[in-house]
C-alpha cells in the first residue's frame, strides 16, 4: 500500500478526479477527508470509498473563503490526528468565451477558487507539516494553463498562476521537507467538461460536437479520465516521488506538444 497511515485531504472530492483520487488514496491505506462545496456529492464520495473498506469523512467548505479553508485543516487534523497530503483539487470551469463579454465577476471568481484557495489552503495546512517533519501538497492545474485556448483566458491564466504557485512554494517549503507538485490534465471526461463547452453546460448533440472537438485536438485521440489523473496524483503523493517537487506533469494525451 502506497499511502499505508497518510492521512490525505482533497478538495473538490465531490465529483470528477477528486472523487477518483479519494477513492484510490484510500485503497491505497489513506484516511480521507472530502471537501466540497456540494455536500450530497461529498457524502456519496464518502460513501463510495466506505463501500471499498476504505475511511472517509465529509466537509462542506468553499475552498475561495479563508474561514473554510481554515475550518477543513482543523476539522481534518481533529479526526485522524494529522495531515499528511492536501490535494488542492477544486477548480471551476468557463465556457468559451471572447475577452470581450467576460464579465468581471466571473474572472473574480475563478482567480479565487482556482489560485487563491491554493494559497489559503497552503497557509493553514503548512504549520503542521513542518511540525511533522514533511507532507505532500498537490494541485491540479491544467495543460490549459501552458498551451492556451481562444476564449478561456480567464481559466487558462488562472491555472498558469497555479503552476507558478507550485514552484514557489515548493522552493519556499523544500527545507522543511514539503514536496508541492501540480498535475496538467487535458480536458477530461468528467462533469466540467459540457460547462466548458457550454455555460451551464452542453447537452445532446452540442456536447457531442463540443467533445470530438476537445479530442481532436489529443494526439492520443481521447480526452482524460478522473483515474489518469488519480494515478497521478497516487505517484506524486507517495514516497515513489520523494525527490519531485516544484513540477507540473502533463497528463494530456501530448496536447501540450
Ligand atoms: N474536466 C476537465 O476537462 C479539466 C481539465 C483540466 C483541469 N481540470 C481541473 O481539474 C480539477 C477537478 O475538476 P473535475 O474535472 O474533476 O471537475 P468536477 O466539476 O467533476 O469536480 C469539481 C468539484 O469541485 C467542487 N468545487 C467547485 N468549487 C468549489 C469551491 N469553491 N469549494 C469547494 N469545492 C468546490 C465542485 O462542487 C465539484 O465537486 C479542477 O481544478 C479543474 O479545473 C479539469
Amino acid at each position: 500500500m502506497k499511502l499505508k497511515d497518510r492521512v490525505a485531504l482533497i478538495t473538490g472530492a465531490g465529483s470528477g478526479m477528486g472523487r477518483a483520487s479519494a477513492i484510490l488514496f484510500s485503497k491505497e491505506g489513506a484516511r480521507v477527508a472530502v471537501a466540497d462545496l456540494d455536500e450530497r456529492n461529498g457524502q456519496e464520495t464518502v460513501r463510495l470509498v466506505q463501500k471499498e473498506k476504505g475511511e472517509a469523512f465529509f466537509i462542506q467548505t468553499d475552498v475561495s473563503k479563508t474561514v473554510d479553508a481554515e475550518k477543513m485543516i482543523k476539522a481534518t487534523v481533529d479526526k485522524y490526528g494529522t495531515l499528511n497530503i492536501l490535494f488542492n483539487n477544486a477548480g471551476i470551469p468557463m465556457s468559451f468565451t471572447p475577452v470581450e463579454e467576460v464579465k468581471e465577476e466571473l474572472w473574480d471568481r475563478i482567480m479565487d477558487v482556482n489560485v487563491k484557495a491554493i494559497f489559503l489552503a497552503s497557509k493553514f495546512a503548512v504549520p503542521i507539516m513542518k511540525k511533522q517533519g514533511g507532507g505532500v501538497i498537490l494541485i491540479t492545474a491544467s495543460i490549459s494553463g501552458v498551451r492556451p485556448r481562444p476564449g478561456l483566458s480567464a481559466y487558462s491564466t488562472s491555472k498558469a498562476a497555479a503552476i507558478m504557485l507550485t514552484k514557489a512554494l515548493a522552493i519556499e517549503f523544500a527545507p522543511y521537507k514539503i514536496r508541492v507538485n501540480a498535475i496538467n490534465p487535458v480536458a477530461a471526461e468528467t462533469p466540467m467538461l459540457a460547462h466548458f463547452i457550454a455555460s451551464g453546460g452542453a447537452k445532446g448533440d452540442q456536447f457531442e460536437s463540443g467533445r470530438k472537438r476537445f479530442v481532436d485536438t489529443v494526439p492520443l485521440g481521447r480526452l482524460a479520465t478522473a483515474e489518469d489523473i488519480a494515478y497521478m496524483a497516487l505517484f506524486l503523493a507517495s514516497d515513489e516521488a520523494s525527490l519531485i517537487t516544484g513540477a507540473s506533469f502533463d497528463v494530456d494525451g501530448g496536447r501540450g506538444i
